[in-house]
């Protein structure tokens, strides 16, 4: 088992591939731009009559025509159904408008089901995907930053639970990931700020290089610098790919990925779905995360200072909303990590090491009180 993740080169050709190697559920991820219009980059290798595009309201107008197109080389008939947008509709209501058009379409078993959007369309569509007579083909094309850098790859699907967050679900791998880089050029600002959060997450808990590259080109990435993006898209996909490799039902190492998670999903599920915006809330986790890990006598109140201030440049926030000590706790015993009841939290170990901890409750409450407003 290697030690740490293998490094790229940070200058880019225009199109790379990766593969996630999982024996006979392996696959490649393809990171490049104008990906959507070529007929040759889209394709599964599914050999299949019939697609379903499943994207949502917002992301249709702007790209599903165009994927259409492309897949029309490969399939006879490719359809599209957008669904309501945003986190808030993650839910089996909207799932269910999936089912209803594959079954009311007629769409057999060698379906392949093609994912375009943000992560709430990928996670939705993947789960879809597992269930539809009892699992068809998928492939995720994401369009957004977090989508790119984290959910499109390593198979994790669900819908959200009024209870919790991602509660319903599978671990479902895709047929492929096609990341054109060129589709985040109509992404609002905020939501690059979010994705920000999840490529920063992979400094602290695999890569402390990265986190130093990612301080240096903060301001190009939030710019959009397609070099940029495209060495942190790639690195950020490397790594999950080589976490992913190890651990794919999330055993064990899996669980780093998680890191500011814990916090996060309480932010998102005590204000209810939406509010924030996962990326955001997850920034604000991490924070929280790392004075945790100062707090447990990991590392040093430097290093979680240095995370701090680069979610902060992010444009990100780094205080979370003043719910309370015990509603927070509450919220964190339903998590998918907590075992008997006992919450653990992903902490750093080191700069560049991550593991999981159980925690007092008392200390805990003292970095939610010192991180709330
Ligand atoms: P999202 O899917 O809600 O997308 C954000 C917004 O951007 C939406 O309004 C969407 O319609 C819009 N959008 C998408 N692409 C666009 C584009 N190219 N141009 C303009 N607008 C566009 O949010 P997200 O941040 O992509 O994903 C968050 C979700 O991902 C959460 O539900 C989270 O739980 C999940 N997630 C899953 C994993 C995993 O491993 N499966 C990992 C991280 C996050
Ligand atoms: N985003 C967490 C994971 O994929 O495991």
């Amino acid at each position: 088992m290697p030690l740490s993740p293998p490094i790229s080169s940070p200058t880019l050709p225009p199109t790379t591939q990766l593969r996630i190697e999982l024996a006979d559920r392996s696959y490649d991820i393809q990171i490049g731009c104008g990906l959507l219009d070529h007929p040759d980059a889209v394709a599964c290798g599914a050999r299949s009559s019939e697609a379903l595009i499943v994207t949502n309201t917002t992301v249709a107008p702007l790209y599903a025509a165009r994927l259409q197109h492309a897949l029309a080389k490969h399939h006879a008939r490719v359809c599209t159904i957008a669904l309501p947008d945003g986190e808030a509709h993650k839910d089996f209501e909207t799932l269910n408008l999936i089912f209803d058009r594959l079954l009311g379409d007629g769409f057999d078993r060698k379906a392949v089901v093609y994912a375009l959007g943000g992560g709430v369309i990928g996670d939705m569509t993947g789960f879809a995907a597992a269930c539809y007579m009892r699992g068809v083909a998928y492939v995720q094309v994401p369009t957004t930053l977090l989508a790119q850098v984290d959910s499109s790859v390593g198979g994790k699907t669900a819908i959200n639970h009024p209870a919790g967050k991602n509660m319903i679900g599978a671990f479902y791998q895709p047929l492929r990931v096609i990341a054109d880089l060129d589709t985040l050029d109509t992404l609002p600002d905020r939501e690059i700020s979010a994705g920000l959060a999840e490529v920063i997450k992979y400094g602290p808990i695999a890569d402390d290089d990265f986190l130093g590259w990612i301080e240096q080109h903060i301001d190009a990435l939030r710019a959009r610098d397609k070099a940029a993006l495209a060495h942190a898209v790639r690195r950020s996909c490397e790594i999950k790919a080589w976490v992913v490799g190890q651990d794919e039902r999330e055993s064990g190492l899996r669980a780093i990925l998680n890191f500011g998670h814990t916090f996060g999903h309480a932010i998102e599920a005590g204000l209810g779905f939406g509010a924030w915006l996962h990326g955001e809330a997850v920034g604000c986790g991490m924070v929280m995360a790392a004075e945790l890990s100062v707090r447990c006598g990991l590392i040093d109140a430097t290093y979680a200072a240095r995370i701090a201030r680069l979610i902060e440049r992010a444009g990100l926030p780094t205080r979370g909303p003043r719910l309370g000590a015990a509603r927070y706790l509450e919220l964190m015993r339903i998590d998918k990590k907590s075992e008997s009841g006992q919450i653990r939290f992903v902490l750093i170990d080191a700069p560049g090491q991550a593991s999981l901890h159980h925690a007092d409750d008392a200390l805990v409450a003292q970095v939610i009180d010192a991180n709330t407003v």
